[in-house]
């Protein structure tokens, strides 16, 4: 076990087949795919030309992007035009919202949000109040969803965006993207933005009714610092970053090709295993779940039809200490979004489910990938309740 704070072993197994570290926090980012890593590797040394440049150098790059773009809009259904290439899902998150409510703004300037968003759509709409656009917070019930007549009730004449995650990422809480777009299509001036960085690859996913989408690779074992925002061709954003006009002029730079071909490869294979893992962390999580009932002093946060990926739980003990305690262990785990997890100490998305201050502060997140396993979980539980059991 480590003491030293930079120590991290790599391996989860010991050479009897003993587990050594226990890595639960793949809702913050997961590990990459080592197949991804490798043909990234051959392909960034060998196409490093600029794919704006027009020698024949810069036009094979131009041609690998343009291949890596046709095939992510293809397995999304998307068209390729529709595939904006991005940093990760706070740009995209960021650029989405910003993008329409400044390009629509003579249309009207009420936005529609929930409150337990991400922190990305949350401080871009509350930056956008700055600017003199109302927002109207949804509440959420008790399983971290909204009411769906709640959003009907809140659309007024001047609404120009919807904006809902997929999947929450500190409970795992879904939102039905098809119910919530039926009711968004009764109203052609109203765009319905989605954050499906939680979602896709995991869940099963329907974005037909969706006008934006954002997402992050890092979450499915590609590469962080690679996002996309899907958007529909009718729609205008007003760009964050302007310069060369890259990305059909809403995000200039030059072109990351090698990460763009990567996230082709990284979205390919996770839709090709999506419905496998699914069933395989399912079993994870009802493990987990039965497990978690059987401790004492243990609420469980998430709910049992969120995503089996997230178990968010409430502990009598201070969180801080029992996360702490089980790193000592090598077993990782979160308090609440690792984005969040260094500012206040209240889970403002435990906050909204109506939770009372206590169980906001001391809630402990597990998040699995398709690596996880059950002989993990087990362990995790044990080492918990020793945990649990010694602090006092
Ligand atoms: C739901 C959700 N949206 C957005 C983000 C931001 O992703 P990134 O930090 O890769 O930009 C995250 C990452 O934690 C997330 O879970």
């Amino acid at each position: 076990m480590a003491n030293d704070l930079f120590f991290f072993s790599k391996e989860t197994y010991d050479e009897e087949g003993g587990i050594i570290t226990i890595y639960f926090d793949n809702a913050a980012t997961t590990s990459l795919d080592e197949t991804i890593l490798e043909s990234y590797d051959a392909f960034v040394k060998e196409y490093y030309a600029n794919a704006a440049s027009v020698h024949t150098f810069g036009l094979r790059s131009a041609e690998f992007e343009e291949k890596a773009r046709k095939q992510i809009a293809s397995l999304l259904k998307w068209k390729e035009e529709e595939v904006i290439f991005t940093s990760g899902a706070t740009e995209s998150n960021n650029l989405a919202i910003k993008g329409v409510a400044f390009s629509y703004r003579s249309r009207g300037n009420h936005l529609i949000t929930t409150k337990v968003e991400h922190a990305s759509c949350l401080e871009a709409f509350r930056q956008l109040e700055q600017f003199g656009f109302e927002v109207t917070y949804l509440d959420v019930k008790s399983d971290g969803t909204i009411a769906y007549e709640d959003l009907e009730n809140a659309i007024k004449e001047n609404t120009i965006l919807v904006s809902i995650m997929a999947v929450n990422n500190e409970t795992g809480a879904i939102h039905d993207l098809t119910k919530i777009g039926k009711i968004i299509k009764k109203y052609p001036k109203i765009f319905f933005h989605s954050d499906i960085t939680q979602a896709i690859g995991k869940i099963p996913l329907d974005l037909e009714l969706v006008d934006l989408a954002s997402m992050s690779l890092h979450k499915i074992h590609g590469f962080k610092g690679s996002g996309i925002l899907l958007k529909r061709g009718f729609i205008e954003l007003m760009p964050l970053l302007s310069g060369g006009g890259q990305e059909f002029g809403y995000r200039s730079g030059t072109n990351n090709v090698p990460f763009e071909v990567s996230a082709a490869k990284t979205i390919r294979l996770a839709l090709l295993k999506q419905k496998e893992n699914y069933q395989k962390v399912q079993k994870l999580r009802d493990l987990l779940w039965d497990g978690l009932k059987k401790i004492e002093g243990v609420t469980l946060n998430s709910t049992l039809n969120g995503s089996p990926y997230i178990v968010n739980f409430s502990v009598l003990k201070k969180a801080s200490v029992v996360v702490e305690a089980l790193s000592k262990k090598e077993i990782y785990v979160s308090t609440k979004s690792a984005c969040s997890s260094k500012k206040s100490s209240l889970s403002y998305v435990l906050k909204a489910m109506g939770k009372e201050d206590k169980e906001a502060k001391n809630a402990i997140r597990v998040s699995f990938s398709d690596y996880s396993t059950s002989q993990e979980v087990e362990l995790f539980l044990k080492e918990l309740k020793e945990i649990l059991n010694d602090i006092q």
